[in-house]
C-alpha cells in the first residue's frame, strides 16, 4: 500500500477538517465517461415558460462543462431551458470536430432541425456552439444556410445578445472571437443533468501543444488557466451541495499554472489544495499530456487519500518515428519510463488512455509497435480512434492520408481486440478483491442493481443490500466476485 500519511509541504493550503459535507440530493445517472465520446448527450432544466432554450452537446467533457456554462449565461438572461427539442423556441448544438464522424452527425442533426424549421416552427432559432463554429463559419451560415447563430467557445458570455439580434432582425448572429484570457471562472455553471454526487470543474482551456493530427489548437485557442482561488471555491461549493466527486478538466490538464498576482500554482499543488478541502471529496482529472505529468504530480496522488490512483494518459501510438510525426514530443521509451516511475510512485495506479490508428505513413511495423506498446504497458481502459484527417492541421497541410481504410480499419479492430482482451484480464485479477466504491444509482440494466466506480475509475455493479440499500453518493466496500470487460460484478461487505 502507499504511504498516504506523508503529506507534502506546500504552502497556502485549504486546512484539513475544513469539511462542508451535506446530505446528497441525487437526481439521476451520468456516466459519461464510459460514454461514446461522438454520441450526443442531452440536456436541460425544466423551462420556466421564458423563451426555451434546448442545448445538445456533442463531444468531449470539456464540451459537457461548457453547456452548463451556457445553460447558466442563458438563465440569468431570463431564457428557461427545456429537454423538449420539438417544444424548444431555440436549439443549440454545442458540437465536436475532433474527427469527422463527428461532425457528419452534427449535421446530419442540424438538417433535421433545418426541417422542422421550414416546416412547423418558421421562428425557431438554431445555433452551432463549440468547436465546430470556428471551422465551419462561413460554410454553416452561407453556402448551407442552416443556422442562425454560431458561437464560438470564449464567446458564450455574448450568446444573450447574439440571440437577441437573431430573433430582432431575423438575420445570422456570429461570434467566433477566440479569448487568450476567457476563463468563465466567474460564471456558476448550471449542473442541469448532474447526478448530485460527480460534477465537471473546468480549469483550463485550450491547448498550445499542436498535435500534428489534432484540429483543438485552432477550435479552442491558446491555453490559459482559470484563478486557483475561483476553482477552490466552486469545489467548496460542490461539497457543500452534497458532492462525492470532482473530475477537473482542461484540453491539457496538467499543464495548469495559475500565474497571477506574482504566485506560481501548478497542476499538482491546485490538486493537491482541492484535496485538502475535504477528505471525503473524490478527485480525478482529465484529460492529461504525458510532457506535463510531473513527479511532484505522481506524489500527490500517492499521498493524497482522496486523489484518485487513476490516470489517463494518452498515448496516440507506441512508435518513436510516428509519435515524431504526430508532434507529440516524446518517445516510446520516454513513455514508458514515465509509466513505470507512475507505478513505482503510485503503486496499483490504473492507467486509460487514447490511441490513433491508421495516422499518415503508417506501417505495418509501425502499427505493430502500438499493439506491443498496449501489451507492456496493459492499460486497464483505451479510447480507440481511426486517424481522420482534420482541415488546417500540420497533418494535413504536410502529410499524405494514406492508409486505406479497410487497413485503417483493420488496425483499429485489432488495437480494440487485444484492448478488451487486456481489460478482461485486468478485471478479472480483481476477482476476490474489495474495492471501496462510490455509488452513483441503480445499474443500467436493473432496478435491482447499484452501480459505482473504484478509486481506480473501473464501474462496479452489485445487488442492492438488504432492506437499506446504500443511497447514492455514499461509499461502501464491495467484494468482486465477476466480471465482464467493461464492469466489475460483486456485493457489499459493510
Ligand atoms: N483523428 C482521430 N483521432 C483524433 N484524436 C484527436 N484528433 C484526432 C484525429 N484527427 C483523438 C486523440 C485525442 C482524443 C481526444 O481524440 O486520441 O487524445
Ligand atoms: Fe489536441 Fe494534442 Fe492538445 Fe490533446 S494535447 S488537445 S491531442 S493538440
Amino acid at each position: 500500500m502507499p504511504d498516504k500519511s506523508a503529506e507534502l509541504v506546500l504552502s497556502d493550503v485549504v486546512r484539513p477538517g475544513q469539511s462542508l459535507l451535506r446530505p446528497v440530493q441525487p437526481i439521476q445517472d451520468l456516466e459519461i465517461l464510459d460514454a461514446d465520446l461522438d454520441e450526443p448527450k442531452f440536456v436541460a432544466v425544466p423551462s420556466d415558460g421564458a423563451s426555451s432554450v434546448y442545448v445538445e452537446t456533442y463531444g468531449c467533457q470539456m464540451n459537457v462543462s461548457d453547456s452548463e456554462i451556457v445553460a447558466s449565461v442563458l438563465r440569468e438572461s431570463g431564457y428557461g431551458l427545456t429537454r423538449d427539442a420539438d417544444s424548444a423556441d431555440v436549439v443549440l448544438l454545442n458540437t465536436c470536430a475532433i474527427r469527422d464522424n463527428a461532425e457528419q452527425k452534427v449535421r446530419n442533426r442540424l438538417r433535421a432541425f433545418r426541417a422542422r424549421k421550414r416546416k412547423r416552427n418558421p421562428d425557431l432559432k438554431i445555433g452551432i456552439l463549440g468547436c465546430m463554429a470556428e471551422r465551419l463559419r462561413e460554410k454553416l451560415l452561407e453556402e448551407e444556410q442552416l443556422v442562425d447563430l454560431v458561437v464560438g467557445p470564449d464567446a458564450y458570455r455574448d450568446l444573450p445578445r447574439l440571440l437577441q439580434s437573431a430573433e430582432v432582425t431575423g438575420q445570422s448572429a456570429v461570434n467566433v472571437q477566440l479569448s487568450r484570457e476567457e476563463t468563465y471562472a466567474d460564471i456558476a455553471p448550471v449542473r442541469y443533468d448532474s447526478n448530485g454526487i460527480s460534477a465537471f470543474v473546468s480549469i483550463m482551456r485550450g491547448c498550445d501543444n499542436m498535435c500534428s493530427f489534432c484540429v483543438v489548437p485552432f477550435t479552442r485557442g491558446r491555453e490559459r488557466s482559470r484563478p486557483v482561488v475561483s476553482i477552490l471555491r466552486e469545489c467548496a461549493e460542490l461539497i457543500d451541495a452534497g458532492y462525492k466527486e470532482v473530475t477537473v478538466l482542461g484540453q491539457n490538464v496538467n499543464s495548469y499554472r495559475d500565474g497571477a498576482n506574482g504566485t506560481s500554482v501548478s497542476f499538482a499543488e491546485l490538486l493537491y489544495r482541492i484535496s485538502a478541502l475535504s477528505p471525503e471529496l473524490r478527485i480525478r482529472y482529465s484529460t492529461s499530456h504525458p510532457k506535463d505529468c510531473s513527479e511532484e504530480l505522481l506524489h500527490v496522488h500517492r499521498e493524497r487519500e482522496n486523489v484518485c490512483n487513476f490516470i489517463h494518459l494518452p498515448v496516440q501510438h507506441g512508435n518513436t518515428e510516428t509519435l515524431e510525426r504526430m508532434r507529440r514530443t516524446y518517445t516510446r521509451e520516454e513513455y514508458l519510463d514515465l509509466v513505470s516511475r507512475a507505478r513505482k510512485i503510485v503503486p496499483g495506479v490504473t492507467l486509460s488512455t487514447d490511441i490513433i490508428a491508421g495516422f499518415c505513413d503508417e506501417t505495418e511495423e509501425e502499427h505493430q509497435d502500438t499493439l506491443s506498446l498496449m501489451r507492456e504497458v496493459r492499460y486497464d481502459h483505451a479510447f480507440m480512434f481511426m486517424y481522420s484527417e482534420r482541415p488546417g492541421t500540420y497533418a494535413q497541410r504536410k502529410y499524405a492520408d494514406n492508409v486505406p481504410l479497410d487497413t485503417k480499419k483493420r488496425r483499429l479492430s485489432e488495437i480494440i481486440e487485444l484492448q478488451n482482451s487486456i481489460s478482461l484480464e485486468s478485471n478479472q485479477a480483481d476477482v476476490g478483491e474489495s474495492f471501496r466504491v462510490l455509488v452513483e444509482g441503480s445499474s443500467k440494466r436493473s432496478e435491482d442493481q447499484l452501480a459505482g466506480r473504484t478509486d481506480g475509475n473501473k464501474m462496479v455493479v452489485f445487488d442492492k443490500p438488504g432492506r437499506r440499500p446504500p443511497a447514492p453518493g455514499t461509499f461502501v466496500d464491495v467484494k468482486i466476485n465477476g466480471c465482464t470487460s467493461a464492469t466489475l460484478l460483486g456485493s457489499v461487505i459493510n
